[in-house]
């Protein structure tokens, strides 16, 4: 039997293990947070303020989402009730540490040219759920062209100033494009020369350093160079990660920099590199903008999931970082479903029929690579019957997700090409399986299913002028005009007719 004594100490252990966040432990470390940023959690055990923010289609309103209880995870809840019948977007995630360092719309930059003064797009607020110790939160998913920005930021390293860095990533979403970053960059997103950039990089892009293996890599973004050691060149140590949550680590001071990885569900952090400056970048010349999911010169051709992540003033110690990876992975991040609305069978065959007023007797069809919403019933032709019919598989990328292959050309499915649907043959590439992935959720008019795209989860199966494309809800785009959105989005999933 144990003393009620020991028991009220095994408690106040207990609560103290809970009552810490990865800012408190920066701190204690003689690091401090200076921008503490996710969407999923509080970073500090004490914080109970704003972690993002969504802004609904519907009405154009916001919604500060904050932790459920003080250091606690993301109200979920309070987003998925304000975003039903609608889509939503994140439109700030907020700095937990007090500095104001909130990450917002990247403005363009230099990666833009002359003629093109767009600013990147928003993140779905939907693209990244999970669940921490069982709490569902949802992550910031980036497609390419996403992407978020502070340019006059309070405390954050620059010149040669050290600092450190984590973030938690999705291991599984990555690409080759430049750059899927978290850290330190230009303030005028432009890019004004090596070490004027410290940040964290995730992905498989290969023009510069790499590590073993095929990727993707975590590597440091030091400007003109994706560096996974002193050179820009292969470093054998820095593995390929194959973890689906993922904690990487960038940390640099006068002439000592490193990166360090690990499996975020699990176990320890692994040293991948710690050394000397690359050449030309010593001393550096950091400037202290935050960035995420975009290079320093506002390259966004990149992808990637970001959970959460802080940069501290200092270099910290490993025993800091360790007690940091016992943090998350006490958080216990976990995969949940993407999907919802109707159950889908793999091996099912299925058609689609719209749900916008004065098209219903419209279904989802191809005639070769075209694909468009075509009159079909069962006094149709056994042609346009097999056209209007698809076979349900399990996603080609993903697994979890799903596909939608040809009844007529088996071995050829829907996939979104320049956000055009069109009917491919699969060619076993990455993009491909990407390209035809979609996850399906209640309509969003209340109808049948919204298809969501899995690489671009703001955009949805859409018939417009009688075309199909994955389209969002306002873009640039004609097809994503928001007249007649959530109607257009809907369509009823119903047995196929061939
Ligand atoms: O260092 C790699 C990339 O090169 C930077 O992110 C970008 O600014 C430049 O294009
Ligand atoms: O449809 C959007 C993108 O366009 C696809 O992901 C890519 O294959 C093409 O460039
Ligand atoms: O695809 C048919 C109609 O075309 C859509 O309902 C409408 O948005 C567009 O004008």
């Amino acid at each position: 039997m144990f003393s009620r004594a020991i028991i009220l100490g095994l408690v106040a252990a207990v609560s103290r293990v809970s009552a810490t966040g990865p800012c408190d432990l920066y701190a204690s470390g003689g690091t401090p947070c200076v921008a503490a940023h996710s969407t999923t959690r509080a970073l500090y055990a004490a914080y109970s303020g704003d972690l993002y923010q969504v802004q609904r289609a519907s009405d154009g309103t916001y919604l500060e989402i904050a932790p459920v209880s003080a250091g606690g995870v993301a109200n979920a809840a309070a987003q998925d009730t304000f975003c039903t019948g609608t889509t939503c977007l994140i439109t700030v995630i907020y700095d937990q540490s007090g500095h104001a360092n909130h990450l917002t719309q990247a403005p363009p930059g230099g990666f833009d040219g002359p003629d093109v003064d767009g600013y990147d797009n928003l993140a779905s607020a939907i693209g990244a759920p999970v669940t921490l110790n069982g709490a569902k939160a949802y992550g910031v998913f980036i497609s390419p062209g996403t992407g978020y920005r502070n340019d006059a930021t309070v405390d954050i390293a620059t010149g040669d100033a050290a600092e450190g860095m984590y973030a938690v990533l999705d291991g599984t979403h990555y690409n080759s494009g430049c750059c899927f970053d978290y850290g330190n960059a230009e303030t005028s997103a432009h890019d004004t020369g090596s070490g004027h950039m410290e940040a964290i990089y995730f992905g498989t892009e290969t023009v510069w350093g790499t590590g073993s293996g095929s990727g993707p890599w975590i590597m440091a973004d030091l400007e003109n160079g994706l560096f996974s050691g002193e050179s820009a060149g292969e470093n054998a140590a820095d593995p390929s990660i194959s973890y689906r949550f993922v904690t990487a680590v960038v940390k640099g001071e006068p002439d000592l920099w490193a990166i360090k990885g690990g499996n975020a569900a699990s176990g320890a952090l692994t040293t991948y590199y710690s050394g000397v400056r690359p050449s030309g970048y010593n001393p550096m010349s950091k400037e202290g903008a935050l960035i995420l999911g975009i290079g320093g010169d506002n390259s966004n051709g990149a992808e990637g999931t970001f959970y959460e992540g802080a940069v501290t003033s200092g270099y910290p110690t490993d025993a800091t970082e360790t007690a940091v990876q016992a943090n998350i992975v006490a958080a216990k991040y976990a995969t949940t479903s993407l999907t919802s609305g109707t159950a889908l069978t793999a091996g099912s065959q299925i058609s689609l029929q719209a749900t916008t007023p004065g098209y219903t007797t419209y279904y989802v069809a191809h005639n070769g690579t075209a694909v468009s919403i075509e009159v079909v019933s069962s006094s149709s032709s056994t042609t346009l019957k097999e056209q209007a019919s698809w076979t349900v598989t399990t996603g080609l990328w993903d697994g979890i997700c799903f596909s939608f292959e040809s009844v007529d050309q088996p071995g050829y499915y829907l996939r979104h090409d320049n956000f055009v649907l069109l009917v491919n043959e699969d060619d076993g590439t990455k993009q491909f399986a990407e390209d035809a992935t979609f996850c399906p959720q209640t309509g969003l008019n209340g109808e049948g299913d919204s298809i969501r795209a899995w690489g671009y989860p703001t955009r949805y199966f859409r018939h417009y002028n009688l075309g199909l494309y994955v389209a969002s809800n306002g873009g640039v785009q004609i097809f994503d005009s928001t007249t007649s959105f959530t109607n257009d989005v809907s369509f009823l999933i119903d047995t196929a007719f061939a």
